[in-house]
């Protein structure tokens, strides 16, 4: 079958600056952790993504660990991206990382300039493209200097083979310091990707305050919850689930407890007329330097729904009030 784009397919999404770049973000992107490795179905995924671009969401984030097996989600979307998105391309905005084990040996995890840019390279091989938006280190290496990890991104602009830098899971004192030496190179971080979500909230401590003040982005991952914050679990364990896979969302993690939380958040996102992803969505979106949620998918159907809190993302300031006491316990 083949691919045109909608041509209706930017009227109904909403684009959020990116910290002080010139680059926009879709108030909705797609990520690719889960739902499109080698064991996944190719038609399912591919689908997903067309209805992504379709609806408005012009960003994709990769990583070079995501399958399973690892790697094999950047392949499989350098398929699709030749296959149905080539004429497209300077309509996305594709991310990569490397940060996490990827190969054997000392240079194959962490934050050094040789695996870094060496990742960036096969990256590209496996997506067949010649740079990507944003490379990230994707996690703080204790071990290697900053200086080191940072100058590798620069470094990966000069190059050309990518246009921007980010960095994902940095503490926020760490985070300053990164985006300082960004700086000096000449090199400004565009973005970090936190863990955020309504159960997760860490960077509500000073880190989204060291963005908002520096003039970078925030695009939040995890913001279901792995799928917690949905109706996914309300009911037990579906076959399929990411729960039921027990690996990255462990069954023993769905304790009674969260899933009074859950009902009684589902509850109110249901007085709303909304589903719960939709107000877990909406919540984070209430922050102006939130500039972006990073949802994952394994069906149109969940897009969907995820794509549907876009039309409502106003919250009252009681109905907030609500869902503290709510996440209180
Ligand atoms: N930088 C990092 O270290 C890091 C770490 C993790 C993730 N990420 C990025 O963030 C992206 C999203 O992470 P995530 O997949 O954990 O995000 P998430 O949106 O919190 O969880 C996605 C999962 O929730 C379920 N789901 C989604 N929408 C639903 C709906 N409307 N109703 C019911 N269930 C729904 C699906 O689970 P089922 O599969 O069970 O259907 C889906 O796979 C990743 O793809 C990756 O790009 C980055």
């Amino acid at each position: 079958m083949e691919y045109k784009a909608s041509e209706i397919r930017y009227k109904d999404m909403n684009y959020r600056r990116c910290g002080n770049s010139g680059i926009k973000l879709p108030l909705l992107s797609l990520g690719l952790w889960h739902n499109f490795g080698g064991a996944d179905v190719f038609e399912n995924y591919r689908k997903i993504l067309w209805r992504a671009f379709d609806s408005g969401i012009t960003h994709f984030d990769l990583a070079n660990n995501y399958g399973p097996p690892p790697g094999s989600a950047e392949e499989n979307f350098g398929v699709i991206l030749k296959k149905d998105f080539s004429q497209y391309r300077d309509e996305m905005i594709i991310s990569t990382k490397a940060g996490y084990d990827m190969w054997p040996g000392p240079y194959g995890e962490w934050g050094s300039r040789k695996y870094l840019l060496s990742s960036l390279d096969q990256s590209l091989k496996r997506m067949q493209l010649e740079y990507v938006d944003i490379f990230y280190s994707h996690r703080p290496d204790p071990d290697t200097p900053l200086e080191e990890t940072m100058g590798a991104l620069a470094h990966a602009v000069r190059q050309g083979k990518a246009l921007y830098v980010g960095i994902s899971n940095y503490s926020a004192e760490m985070t300053e310091k990164a985006i300082n030496l960004l700086k000096e190179m000449g090199t400004p971080c565009l973005i970090h990707q936190p863990k955020y979500s309504m159960f997760e909230r860490w960077i509500e401590d000073s880190l989204i305050n060291v963005l908002g003040n520096s003039g970078v982005g925030c695009i939040a991952f995890s913001p279901l919850a792995q799928g917690l914050l949905t109706n996914r679990y309300i009911k037990g364990i579906p076959e399929g689930s990411r729960a039921s896979k027990a690996k990255f969302l462990k069954p023993e993690q769905i304790t009674d407890d969260k899933l009074n939380i859950i009902k009684k958040l589902n509850k109110l996102a249901e007085e709303r007329g909304q589903s719960l992803a939709q107000l877990a969505i909406i919540w984070l979106l209430k922050d102006l330097r939130v500039t972006s949620v990073l949802i994952g998918a394994s069906s149109i159907a969940q897009l969907e729904d995820n794509l549907k809190a876009l039309e409502n993302l106003n919250i009252s300031t009681s109905e907030l009030q609500a869902i503290e006491q709510i996440l209180k316990g």
